[in-house]
């Protein structure tokens, strides 16, 4: 993936961070996901009082998106970090989120994972395979 798609996607990331609902973490993660006709699909995580129902940032994007009948992808990028400061250190996607993105990405799926600076006014990135995030998965081709 080009440089500026992933530098558009983790700023996208990183602005979807700021809807993050995480009072009993404290820890807001941002999602953004380019689907293969080119629009972007954002989330945040959005916890709930009973703890189980939380949902995590990368999987709303992604069930937004094929709730919209859009199954196509191209790139996620994802930030997190301490709600109130910039995200900056590196936040990966936790392992549900990355058998979530099995069922529709290939293990070449690019992962982007944004983070800033101290004071959050530079971005950087590092971007990881789906297939090094989750090796030797377990996908819809082993129930063919
Ligand atoms: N979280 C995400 O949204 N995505 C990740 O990749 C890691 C974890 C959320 C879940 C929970 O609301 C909070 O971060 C702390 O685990």
């Amino acid at each position: 993936m080009d440089e500026k798609t992933a530098e558009m996607l983790a700023e996208k990331a990183l602005k979807a961070r700021e809807s993050s609902y995480c009072p009993y973490s404290g820890f807001a993660v941002g999602a953004a996901l380019l689907a293969a006709d080119g629009r972007v699909y954002t989330g945040c995580n959005i916890e709930n009082a009973a703890f189980g129902p939380s949902v995590c940032a990368e999987r709303v994007a992604v069930f937004k998106a094929v709730s919209e009948g859009v199954r196509g992808f191209k790139a996620l990028a994802v930030a997190g970090g301490p709600a109130g400061k910039p995200a900056s250190s590196l936040c990966t996607p936790c392992g549900v989120c990355r058998q979530v993105l099995t069922e529709f990405c290939a293990p070449s799926f690019p992962v982007v994972c944004a983070f800033t600076d101290e004071e959050g006014a530079k971005t950087e990135w590092r971007i990881m395979s789906l297939g090094e995030l989750l090796p030797e998965s377990f996908g819809p081709g082993n129930l063919e």
